[in-house]
């Protein structure tokens, strides 16, 4: 199936983090938004992010990108597909948000989230493969939000589940009767998730692999392999749950399931967080974000929105180059933020199909 190309028309913005007022009118394929630190480029990217998707790459707590002083933040955004023109809306208040989607509620949250579909690399990804094992959980769901969209539902039901045993289990003990029906709820969203992160997992390896291997220029065998935390047979996991009942109220968390799923990589068969060079764990973040890229983008059959937030900073000239080159070959419309504009020379981009915006305080200037 052929991909659709997805642009973005128009952007507007007003209560984000800094930006006050703000409306945006991209070029079709590369647009690089300039500015010194603290001007406003990661808030509108994310505001980019968060419009599209109902989340925040920066932060869980989303009513903190309402800008202080002000009640309420809102973001629209226009985009063409395939002749077709659709809106997505979203509004945020201290008490809650609002998401629209040509105008109308959305059947549920995954419609709007998958509706257009996008993918950001940060200075935070460079931690990928070192960090903590959630950055990788969020990448297994990026991947599945589009796979696999009902496990979305499944993580909220499982997470909503999980959280109701724990705290019948620290009230009332372990004997407490409303358990059984909450583990069973619990188990069977959570192997319905653990299925979705492995099948996620496997179609990102192979991608993964293919992108480490061209940014190389080296045929180093990059193994991904999904590493469970809890099952994805519903039975065992019940069972799991029930004989865990006891420690896991001391501990006070679940000891099982996929809140401590992690995804292993390893290069040349040594795990790459323990052996890789750190310009190694760069590059094999940046193969990653290439190959959500490219997962991404065969099943939602369109060429995703490309934002790169401030990535050169972060890495050497030579996978600075890397970046460059990657921008230039994909087919996404493309959002860079830098403090270095001049360095991003883009010689085959006709003038129509390159914008170049400067932010200060928040403001174009
Ligand atoms: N909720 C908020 N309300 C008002 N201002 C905010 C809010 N959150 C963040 N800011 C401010 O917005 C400004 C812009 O932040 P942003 O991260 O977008 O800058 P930047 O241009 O990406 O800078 P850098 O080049 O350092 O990454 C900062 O001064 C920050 O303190
Ligand atoms: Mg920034």
């Amino acid at each position: 199936m052929a991909r659709s190309r997805i642009v973005v028309e128009r952007l507007r913005l007003a209560g984000f983090r800094n930006l006050e007022q703000l409306e945006l009118t991209p070029a079709a394929r590369l647009n690089v938004i300039a500015g010194d630190n603290g001007q406003g480029k990661t808030s509108l990217i994310e505001a980019l992010y968060v419009v599209a998707t109902s989340r925040s790459f920066r932060t869980n707590r989303l009513a903190e990108v309402i800008r202080q002083g002000n009640a309420y933040a809102n973001i629209e955004l226009r985009v063409m597909r395939d002749g077709q023109r659709g809106e997505q809306r979203g509004q945020l208040s201290a008490r809650g948000r609002s998401w629209r989607l040509d105008g109308k509620k959305p059947p549920r949250l995954v419609d709007y989230a998958t509706r257009t579909p996008v993918v950001v690399f940060h200075p935070g990804d460079l931690a990928l493969v070192h960090g903590s094992a959630q950055g990788r959980r969020t990448l297994l769901d990026r991947v599945a939000l589009f796979s696999d969209p009902v496990s979305s539902d499944a993580r909220q039901r499982y997470t909503r589940a999980l959280k109701s045993r724990q705290r019948i289990l620290e009230q009332r003990g372990s004997g407490a009767r409303e358990l059984a029906a909450l583990e069973a709820v619990a188990a069977g969203q959570g192997a319905r998730l653990a299925q979705a992160r492995a099948q996620a997992a496997e179609s990102l390896g192979g991608a993964v692999s293919r992108a480490f291997g061209t940014l190389t220029g080296q045929a180093l065998a990059l193994g991904a392999r999904y590493v469970p935390g809890g099952s994805s047979d519903a039975g065992e996991f019940a069972e799991q749950l029930r004989i865990r009942r006891d420690k896991d109220r001391l501990r006070r968390s679940a000891s099982f399931g996929p809140q401590r799923d992690d995804l292993s990589l390893d290069v040349d068969g040594r795990a790459a967080k323990a052996y890789a060079s750190q310009g190694q764990q760069r590059l094999l973040a940046l193969a990653i974000k290439m190959g959500e890229l490219e997962c991404v983008a065969e099943t939602s059959h369109a060429e995703p929105l490309l934002l790169l937030d401030d990535v050169s900073s972060e890495l050497d000239p030579t996978r600075t180059g890397a970046v460059y080159d990657f921008v230039r070959q994909s087919q996404s419309q493309v959002f860079v933020t830098t403090t270095r504009p001049d360095l991003f020379v883009t010689p085959t981009l006709s003038l129509g199909e390159r914008s170049d915006f400067v932010l200060r305080q928040g403001r174009f200037s």
